[in-house]
Formats: structure tokens, sequence, C-alpha cells
């Protein structure tokens, strides 16, 4: 059972957190729409919205949550102006130039799922280095989807497979649902059981198409820069009052 205090806190909190979601994904939007409401250039708004990231993972870590997968960059946000495209280039490296310590000292693994190699070669060298250095941490799995779509995720997922097939590595007769996921860049991750999107938008936005089948969904009107640790506490309220059926029955 969890129960846990923070200054923001509203004092009347009426439930404990009793059901920790194993793997919970977020669609961090909102930075830019934040940022044009105070008059500030769009770029800040992904700056703040990267300390929302570092406080969320400390959250989440904290609260047990064994998988967080936050949506950092996909394959459709290369088209956004140049600048803006280069700034949320440079943050993997600001942000784990500033945060590493902590990452350490929470035992965060940091992975990436997506396409690193097409990322320019400072980004890519960021990423690296902190997949590297986090390895051996046993704690929290902070997944970043930088330069990742699912669609892309599902014709690499397809390729393999025609490739392994081609190989008479198995037959088109045995391919199963797990045939799929293990050749996802998911592959060795449970489905998120939540998924978040702040900023009032209710799409999926080309994220974890095939993973989130069964997934709750949450959309808050919060825009990410001003998601707090109270805002995240109230969606795990919700979510623990969700009914997973998964199709199926509940026999209760
Ligand atoms: C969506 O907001 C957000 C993004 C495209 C970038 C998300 C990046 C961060 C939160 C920074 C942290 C990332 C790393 C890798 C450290 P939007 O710009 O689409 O907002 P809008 O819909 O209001 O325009």
């Amino acid at each position: 059972m969890f129960k846990f205090f923070t200054k923001n806190r509203p004092k009347e909190r009426k439930q404990e957190l009793k059901k920790i979601p194993t793997h919970v994904a977020i669609i961090m939007d909102g930075n830019g729409r934040w940022a044009k409401k105070r008059n500030m250039p769009r770029i800040k708004g992904h700056y703040e919205g990267m300390q929302t990231v570092k406080k969320i993972t400390k959250y989440a870590s904290k609260l047990g949550i064994k998988y967080l997968t936050l949506y950092a960059f996909s394959t459709e946000n290369w088209a956004r102006p140049k600048e803006e495209v280069s700034y949320l280039m440079e943050l993997p490296e600001k942000m784990f130039n500033s945060f590493m310590p902590e990452l350490m000292e929470n035992n965060v693994k940091v992975e990436v799922i997506g396409v690193v190699e097409k990322l320019p070669q400072s980004t890519k060298k960021a990423v690296e280095d902190a997949i590297e250095k986090t390895k051996n941490n046993t704690g929290l799995r902070l997944i970043f989807a930088l330069n990742y779509g699912s669609k892309d995720e599902i014709i690499s997922a397809v390729k393999k497979i025609a490739l392994d097939i081609k190989d008479e590595k198995y037959s088109v007769s045995d391919i199963t649902e797990k045939t799929i996921s293990s050749n996802l860049y998911t592959a060795n991750t449970p489905n998120p059981d939540l998924l978040i999107r702040t900023s009032g938008e209710q799409r999926i936005s080309n994220f974890l198409l095939w993973q989130i089948a069964y997934s709750e969904f949450l959309f808050t009107e919060v825009a990410w820069p001003d998601f707090t640790e109270d805002e995240f506490y109230n969606s795990l309220l919700e979510y623990q009052n969700r009914d997973r059926r998964f199709g199926g029955l509940n026999e209760n």
C-alpha cells in the first residue's frame, strides 16, 4: 500500500494508492501552447517540459512503477521549424548532463525506442552515453521514444519477420501475436497499463499502436510543463478505479 504526500497535494486526499500500474506511457503534449500563452518562445515550453520529465521520473521511481515510456520526439516531429527541431535534439544532452546523478541515485535505467541511428551525432551520443552509464541500474526503466513512430516500428517488424521466413527460420503459419511483439522495439517491455496524454488532445499520434490494445487511457487538460506529482498521483488513482476486463467479463 502506498501513501505519499508532497507539498502540492491537497490535504483531503480521499483515497490511497493500492494498485500501481507496472508500465505507464505518457504523450507529453502542450509545451508549445504553454509557452505561447505566456508570450514565450515554444522552446521555453520544451525546456520546462524537460523539468517535468525529471520530476515525474523521480516520482514514478519512488512509487515503484517499473516502466515509464515518454514520447519525446515522433517521426512526424521533423516537420517542425528547423530551430525547434534543433532545440529538441539538444534536450537529451542538456537533460542527461544535469540529471545523471539523480538517475543514478534513484537506480533508474535509461532506454530508447525509435530510430536512434538517424538522430544528429551529438544527440545519439548523449543518448548512448546515458544508456551505457545506467545499464546496470535495476530500478525504474525510463524509456524515451525518440524519433519514434509506431507505423515505422510495425514496418520494421514485418521486414524482420519476412527475412526470417525467407531464411526458413519459421514459416508463415507459425506467425503468432508473440512473433510480432518480439520483433517490435518494445520486445522486452510489457504493454503499458496506463497511457496518459496531457494538454487536452484526445488522440494517439502514432504512439505504441500495437502495445496499447488494452491499455487504460487518461486524458488531462493540464499542459505537460504544468503536470505535477499531484496530477500524476490523481491519474494513478483514476487508473486504480478502472475495471480492466481485457475483453472478458469481470466475475465480481
Ligand atoms: C509536445 O508538445 C512535446 C514534444 C513534441 C516534445 C516533448 C519533449 C519534452 C517534454 C522535453 C523532454 C525530452 C527529452 C528527450 C529530454 P507540443 O510542442 O506539440 O505542444 P503544443 O501541442 O502545445 O504545440
